[in-house]
């Protein structure tokens, strides 16, 4: 009789803590928030600042999307010297035609070079533009404190330009990106339609500012008062549906202006209601977005979107492996 009693309470305990889990996972992966309502603009002068309308393109490829609406659009940031990196995306993840009957688009996005060699980065920049038809340039200073300009910049580019275009992903020059895992796995499945108000890639939900000084993430407190971030998708590289480039353009009047560009999507996204979706493999059960560096392996890495940290010269390298990955893992 005690013995039962005993093993009744442990089992009411044990259910009643995984019940606990599922349903703060579930809240936390499903609850949408709401749009929020009262909204403050960003000061004039601040948002001119970040504003794509204030920068005026040096290049463009305006016609890319005038005939034809791409599935995908790989947009990366990229330095305007870092013509390395650029050559060796071509050549793999940024390759035309990988997948057949799946347009997709590569562009690149730069600002303006700085320091005493800018003159030749930008020529250089220049007859590159005119042989890959490939990088969109705008006239501001191009440095990390400046990503966000960046990102505000694509999806002013999307809007504009491309706005019949399925999924749009941002993702940074030094990582190894699995399209066919991309598409394959995560935006065609079962044949399902366009999403609408989706963005996912690796979740962060305990963001939140660093307060010193010295730090490369420093935020004041006059910038951003609040203890934590919305929650965001790590900016290495993330996945949304196009409509939501304008809602973002639309909620960057509002939002202070952080210098992450990560986090300040998140913030566009709070105003908006929008929640982050979770992109996790139950039946592998990682985070399709790696974005810790993990040793290559071919068959891990097929099973994964994205695994960040990666050298041009690396990528290069391990690339023809990777190819095999379709038939082997
Ligand atoms: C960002 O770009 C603006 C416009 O070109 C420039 O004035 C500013 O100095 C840049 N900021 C940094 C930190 O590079």
């Amino acid at each position: 009789m005690v013995r039962w009693s005993c093993r009744m309470i442990l089992t009411v305990v044990i259910s009643a803590a995984l019940l606990t889990f599922f349903l703060s996972f579930f809240l936390k992966t499903f609850w949408n928030a709401s749009p929020m309502t009262s909204l403050q603009p960003t000061s004039k002068d601040l948002y001119k600042l970040i504003s794509p309308s204030s920068y005026r393109y040096v290049l463009n490829q305006p016609d890319k999307c005038r005939e034809r609406s791409p599935f995908l659009v790989l947009m990366v940031p990229v330095a305007p010297g870092d013509r390395a990196s650029r050559d060796v995306i071509r050549k793999t993840w940024g390759q035309k035609d990988q997948i057949t009957n799946i347009e997709i688009l590569r562009l690149f996005f730069a600002g303006l070079p700085t320091g005493k060699d800018s003159h030749h980065v930008q020529m250089d920049l220049e007859s590159e533009a005119l042989q890959h038809a490939d990088i969109v340039q705008l006239d501001f200073l191009d440095s990390y404190h400046n990503l966000t300009i960046k990102t505000l910049m694509m999806m002013n580019w999307l809007a504009s330009n491309c706005r019949r275009a399925s999924y749009a992903m941002k993702v940074d020059a030094d990582t190894f990106l699995n399209v066919h895992c991309l598409v394959g796995k995560l935006l065609i499945h079962n044949q399902s339609p366009v999403k609408q108000n989706y963005i996912t890639g690796s979740v962060i939900n305990d963001g939140h500012p660093r307060r010193n000084r010295g730090s490369r993430w420093y935020i004041s407190e006059d910038v951003y008062p609040a203890t934590w971030f919305p929650p965001y998708v790590s900016g290495a590289g993330y996945v949304f549906s196009v409509d939501l480039a304008e809602k973002i353009l639309w909620a960057s009047k509002f939002a202070p202006p952080v210098p992450l560009e990560d986090v300040y999507v998140g913030l566009c996204l709070r105003i908006l209601g929008i929640k982050p979706t979770y992109a996790f493999s139950f039946t592998s059960f990682h985070n399709l977005f790696e974005i810790r560096y993990i040793e290559y392996e071919r068959c891990a890495y097929f099973r994964r979107v994205l695994v960040i940290g990666f050298h041009p010269a690396e990528l290069l390298q391990v690339w023809p492996d990777f190819q095999k990955a379709k038939f082997t893992c």
